[in-house]
């Protein structure tokens, strides 16, 4: 089964429709499993954020389909979506004035009415996805005094509470110090829900993704598993870096060595 398909998707910004040095998304083909942990990787500004945002119908496409569950996403509404994707952004929201309880409790905005209180069960998840991010007991705190780390982890519970058939990252371990980057990427997988999230560390992405997409100049250039994909020649012309690949000597996916040495 497949939780998200986007198929020969193009996008420009806005503004910049017909000028041939701008960045355009072109003919971005993807899958993402039921179930499956998916990586799209590539340089700053290669346009990973920009099909993200494609994929969780912020953007809409100017050509290709984004389907999820073979629905097509702009046949249907915003609040359909949001009962169905949860999305994990670069940037933090203004929860000014909110605490961790609240920011986390929006996450069961869309599968509420307009004037529905919290119920027992919106409770229990809130509850629950606290506990799953390690921040139980932070509820009460004001979201906007938490360290970098613990912001990111609410909001990884808050798209939790939301129960999503899809989960879309962009740069999840951003502000994480390793053991929480561990953390939160095995927390995901054992989630066992379809998910898209960009990454920028190369080695954790060969650790815990099953599929990896490559973006180069808002073109997919590769794709497979970390194993075929992450490869010295892939390295070099894509995002312009030495490196040494091996096998992990405690695992079954590439080790990545950068090369430093001017
Ligand atoms: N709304 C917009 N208006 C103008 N330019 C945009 C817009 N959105 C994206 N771009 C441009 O498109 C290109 C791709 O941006 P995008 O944010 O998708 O890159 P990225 O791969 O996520 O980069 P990073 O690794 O730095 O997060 C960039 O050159 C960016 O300036
Ligand atoms: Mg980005």
């Amino acid at each position: 089964m497949t939780a998200l398909t986007l198929s020969h998707l193009a996008w420009t910004p806005l503004g910049h429709g017909h000028c041939h040095h701008q960045f355009q998304l072109r003919d971005a083909t993807l899958q993402v499993g039921a179930g499956e942990f998916v990586g799209l990787i590539g340089p700053n500004g290669s346009g990973k954020t920009s099909l993200l945002r494609c994929a969780y119908r912020f953007s809409q496409p100017e050509a290709g389909e984004v389907k999820l569950d073979h629905h097509n996403v702009w046949k249907q509404s915003s609040r359909w979506c949001a009962q169905r994707i949860a999305v994990v952004l670069q940037e933090f929201p203004d929860a000014f004035g909110l605490t961790v309880q609240e920011v986390v409790a929006m996450g069961r905005t869309p599968h509420k009415g307009l004037f529905d209180g919290d119920s027992h069960e919106d409770r229990r998840l809130v509850i629950e996805a606290l506990e799953a991010v390690g921040l139980q007991g932070f509820g009460d705190h004001a979201f906007a005094t938490l360290s970098g780390g613990e912001k990111q982890r609410v909001i990884l519970a808050r798209a939790l509470a939301q129960q999503p058939q899809l989960l879309i990252l962009d740069e999840p371990t951003n502000h994480l110090d390793p053991r929480y980057q561990l953390q939160l990427l095995q927390l995901i997988k054992r989630l066992r829900i379809g998910t898209l999230a960009s990454i920028h560390d190369l080695n954790l992405a060969a650790a815990f993704c099953d599929r990896l997409y490559v973006i180069d100049h808002g073109h997919i250039v590769a794709s497979g598993t970390p194993k075929e994909v992450l490869t010295v020649t892939l390295l070099r012309d894509v995002f312009g870096v030495q490196a040494l690949i091996d096998e992990h000597p405690l695992a079954a996916h590439p080790r990545i060595t950068w090369i430093t040495q001017p």
